[in-house]
């Protein structure tokens, strides 16, 4: 308890591209190579939409000032609906806590943190895709599944 979210900066790229790779590793350790090769255009493309405003990172430190976690709001084009005058959606993704400060409250700060920012400017929904050690903490935010459906091609 007592982490401090602040808003990440254009110099904490690397940090955020770090935890989005973590995560892939730890969802799925048998891509290491792959994941390891998407270093180089996820860097690009998370750099090029923070630098955009289109990419919101929260980093959560502990009193003492090390990185505990992070997580980013992806603001995804959409296509026009009744109420959506935005055409945007806040996509919460990039979700990661260092291993020894887990389960200690980090990533719920940080969804709150970015549910909270969602809200303030104007949006009507945040959405997300939940890993399986994620959807609990989603779920007490009070995030619910939808029916979006996919077809691996
Ligand atoms: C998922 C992850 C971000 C959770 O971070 P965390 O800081 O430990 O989470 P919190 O301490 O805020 O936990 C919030 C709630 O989720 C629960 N929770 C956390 N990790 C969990 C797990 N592995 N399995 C089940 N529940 C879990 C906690 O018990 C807590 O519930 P409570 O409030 O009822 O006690 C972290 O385990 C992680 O980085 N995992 C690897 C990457 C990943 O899976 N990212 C999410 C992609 S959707």
């Amino acid at each position: 308890l007592g982490f401090k979210v602040t808003y990440a900066k254009l110099s904490d790229l690397d940090l955020l591209v770090d935890h989005r790779l973590s995560m892939w590793h730890e969802l799925h350790p048998e891509l290491r190579t792959e994941i390891d090769r998407s270093r180089a255009y996820t860097r690009k493309w998370i750099s090029a939409k923070l630098e955009h405003g289109e990419l919101v990172g929260f980093i959560a430190r502990t009193p003492g000032g090390r990185v505990a976690g992070s997580g980013c709001i992806w603001l995804r084009e959409e296509v026009p609906r009744p109420n959506n005058p935005l055409h945007v959606v806040p996509y919460l993704m990039s979700m990661y806590t260092v291993k020894d400060l887990r389960m200690q409250g980090v990533a719920k700060e940080i969804v709150k943190r970015a549910v909270k920012w969602s809200r303030a400017h104007h949006h009507d929904r945040v959405v997300l895709h939940a890993s399986d050690h994620g959807r609990h903490l989603y779920e007490e935010v009070g995030f619910k599944p939808t029916h979006e459906m996919r077809l691996i091609l």
